[in-house]
């Protein structure tokens, strides 16, 4: 009978507090009364700095404990949803609230090994006012670790399809603790703003998985303007500096390679490159992924190369970020072969050419002396031809001139053949 209503009791108890049956069944074969749990109260949110929300809660004052451990489950539903338990009866979530923030917490009962959740209790936070699709769109942010050791930050955003022609965007950053808006903005035609850039930051550079939290609203006299807010992983966004004192050199067949890894708070081992090598002789693309900030390749000694390298932090460290620009091109080689020919080639058409117009040239005054000391003139073509022989040879000289001409131009379209193998 007793047993009967304990069933009872845990059958409806676990029904009640919605939970899975596994728990309840569990409550049946121990045989004791289970403590009932309650839900917490005064659950609230708040907002304590841009993108943040504090949840707070207190326990129930009616809950039994019975030397239990009392914990709390928070369910964040909305924008992101996430669940994880506490013990504490508060705690601070950064997420982007522009659309409201929505989340439940209950209290978990730890009793004799057995855990047991009581309702859950909800709240909420309201969007952000402002009028539709007046919020910014295409939000992208870089970081960038200058020389002194400070983080840049530039971001860039299209205004909202909605957006008032009238409309002035504000860019605000916030990193930890520290809020600031943008020194420095860039405008479209309407010179609303559209571009923002901080050359210096309190973004630590060595740190890991660091959220940045960019909020960006607006005033205009047409509309609302409704705020935008976004995080970003610090390493996600943070564009690699280019490496640094980059060496090339060849020795025989061999492309030897040696550079500095960027500027950066991150040890060597953390980078990796690629290396972008083109054979300028036969037009050959290659790009080569690396880990050490050294290598030596087999080339083709005959061909001229062009080099660039550029770098990322890889997995080892952290996530890794924006590729590096690429460094300035460094030629290496020379293409020794093809000039060789190329000379052989020039060579011979001088030559040749050279030739040809002194053979022309004999040719010409050959024809100057005839046209000098003409041969006894026909005085009439009924008369025969005296000197056949004479006049024949007479003819022949300009027309074998011209084509000694036809060859000094052959010549030159030698050369320009020549050009084209370059
Ligand atoms: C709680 O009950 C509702 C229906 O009342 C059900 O949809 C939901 O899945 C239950 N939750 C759990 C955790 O059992
Ligand atoms: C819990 O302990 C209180 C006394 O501290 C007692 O009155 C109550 O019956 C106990 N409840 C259960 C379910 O054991
Ligand atoms: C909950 O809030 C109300 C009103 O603000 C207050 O009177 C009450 O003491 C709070 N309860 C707890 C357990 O803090
Ligand atoms: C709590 O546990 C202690 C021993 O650990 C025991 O002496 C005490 O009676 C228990 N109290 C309740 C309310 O169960
Ligand atoms: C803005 O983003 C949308 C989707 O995220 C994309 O389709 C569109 O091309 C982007 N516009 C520009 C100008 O980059
Ligand atoms: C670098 O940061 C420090 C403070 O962290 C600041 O005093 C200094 O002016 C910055 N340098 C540059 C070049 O921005
Ligand atoms: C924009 O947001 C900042 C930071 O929350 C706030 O100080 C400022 O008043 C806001 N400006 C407008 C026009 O809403
Ligand atoms: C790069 O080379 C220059 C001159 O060769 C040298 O002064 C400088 O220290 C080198 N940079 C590093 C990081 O070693």
């Amino acid at each position: 009978m007793k047993l009967f209503a304990c069933i009872a009791l845990c059958l409806q108890t676990g029904f009640a507090l919605n939970n899975s049956l596994d728990w309840t069944l569990m409550d049946i074969f121990v045989f004791s009364i289970p403590v009932q749990v309650l839900p917490p109260v005064n659950f609230t949110l708040t907002v304590s700095a841009l993108a943040q929300v504090l949840l707070q809660w207190e326990p129930n004052p009616a809950q039994e404990q019975n030397n239990s451990t009392i914990r709390y489950d928070v369910k964040i539903l909305s924008p992101e949803p996430e669940e994880y338990d506490t013990s504490r009866t508060q705690s601070v979530r950064t997420a982007a609230l522009h659309n409201g923030f929505c989340a439940r917490v209950r209290t978990l009962l730890l009793q004799e090994g057995l855990q047991r959740g009581s309702d859950w209790v909800q709240g909420h936070l309201p969007p952000l006012p402002g009028a539709a699709e007046t919020s910014v769109t295409n939000l992208s942010c870089v970081t960038h670790v200058t020389i002194p050791g400070n983080v840049s930050l530039h971001c860039s955003w299209l205004p909202g399809p909605g957006a008032p022609e009238d409309t002035k965007y504000f860019l605000f950053y916030r990193y930890e603790t520290h809020t600031e808006e943008c020194p420095t903005y860039s405008k479209d035609k309407w010179s609303r703003n559209i571009e923002c850039r901080f050359s210096s930051t309190q973004i630590q550079p060595g740190e890991i998985d660091n959220l940045i939290v960019i909020h960006i609203n607006g005033s205009s006299k047409r509309a609302a303007i409704k705020p935008f807010q976004q995080l970003f992983n610090q390493n996600a966004i943070e564009k690699v500096n280019i490496p640094r004192n980059i060496s090339i050199s060849l020795q025989q067949n061999h492309l030897l390679a040696t550079w500095e890894k960027p500027i950066s708070p991150f040890h060597e081992e953390c980078f990796e490159y690629e290396f972008y090598l083109i054979n300028l002789k036969s037009g050959n693309k290659q790009i080569l992924s690396l880990s050490s900030s050294s290598f030596q390749l087999r080339v083709d000694a005959s061909s001229r190369y062009s080099i660039r390298i550029r770098a990322n932090l890889n997995h080892i460290c952290r996530a890794p970020g924006v590729w590096s620009d690429w460094s300035a091109t460094n030629y290496i080689g020379q293409n020794k072969l093809e000039s060789s020919i190329a000379w052989i080639l020039t060579l011979l058409c001088v030559s040749t050419s050279c030739m040809l117009l002194l053979v022309a040239i004999l040719c010409q005054i050959n024809h100057v002396w005839t046209k000098l000391f003409p041969p006894i003139p026909t005085p009439s073509n009924k008369f025969r031809d005296p000197f056949p022989i004479d006049y024949e040879r007479a003819r022949t000289c300009p027309s074998s001139t011209e084509t000694e001409v036809g060859s000094l131009a052959e010549g030159f379209s030698c050369s320009v053949l020549d050009d084209s193998v370059f």
